[in-house]
């Protein structure tokens, strides 16, 4: 009878992927503390924020890990090195988590205090409320650092926070499906109408917090900056609701 071998594996190829793979495990264990930690501060300010205020400024969460395919996608885009030592230095939304509060106020209120946090680092500002994108797209975005603390060394780990009222996450949400579904071919007269959807949407959140304001005053709270393209569409609310009063 033939005495056939099988080849042996090539460990040192196996180990590598086992090695790689561990990388991978700490790089994402890292990320997820350091969502963790974020997530943990904003309960405390939301939590903080019902007791003395009566108020809950944060309807919901939502906490995502950018995947492997992503960070890829990113890192080629951006032409660095495809890797995961490059992917903690060039990317600042690997750890993201979306904020929807009720009210525009809600939104500068939560980024100021968080920020002014001694351990929370800010690293980016970009405000889409006061400078919605053409598209309409409007949201805080912040990126911070924050530490996480393991067992052998504290690492200081970026966080993209968007904040944003429940108007702004139903308007974004629909505009990422439709332009997901669209693709690159957009009909004429589509990108004009979502724009005037997110106009309308930013309408309604103004008269809403209004409201709030209406039944609840200030309750000791400063009314949060408002930006002054907002201002301009606050005082034009204002002056069409004086309008219509007067004309009943
Ligand atoms: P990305 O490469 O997409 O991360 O862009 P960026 O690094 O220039 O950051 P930016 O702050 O502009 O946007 C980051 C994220 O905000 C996106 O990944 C989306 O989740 C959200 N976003 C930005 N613009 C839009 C938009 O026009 N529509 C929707 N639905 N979401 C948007
Ligand atoms: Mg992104």
């Amino acid at each position: 009878m033939e005495n056939r071998q099988l080849p042996l594996p090539d460990f040192s190829k196996l180990d590598r992927q086992f090695r790689t793979l561990q990388e991978y495990r700490e790089f994402s264990q890292l990320y997820n503390g350091a969502i963790r930690e974020v997530q943990t501060k904003l309960d405390i300010l939301d939590e903080e924020f019902k007791v003395r205020y009566e108020h809950n400024p944060i309807h919901h969460m939502e906490f995502r890990q950018k995947t492997i395919e992503s960070m890829m996608g990113k890192l080629y885009k951006k032409e660095k090195p495809i890797s995961l030592q490059s992917a903690r230095e060039n990317l600042y939304d690997i750890a993201g988590i979306r904020v929807i509060c009720f009210y525009i106020d809600d939104i500068y209120r939560l980024a100021n205090m968080l920020t002014s946090q001694g351990d929370i680092t800010l690293v980016r500002t970009r405000d889409y409320i006061a400078h919605p994108k053409k598209n309409g797209y409007r949201s805080l975005h912040l990126v911070v650092k924050v530490p996480v603390f393991l067992s052998r060394s504290t690492e200081l780990v970026p966080v993209e926070i968007q904040i944003r009222t429940i108007a702004m996450d139903f308007w974004a949400s629909l505009e990422h499906q439709l332009r997901y579904k669209s693709g690159e071919d957009v009909s004429a007269g589509i990108p004009e109408r979502l724009a005037r959807c997110a106009e309308t949407s930013a309408m309604l959140d103004l008269e809403m917090q209004d409201i709030y304001h209406a039944i609840n005053g200030f309750g000791g709270l400063e009314p949060a900056a408002l930006s002054p393209q907002l201002m301009k569409m606050a005082n034009e609310i204002y002056e069409s609701s004086k309008k219509s009063s007067e004309e009943e």
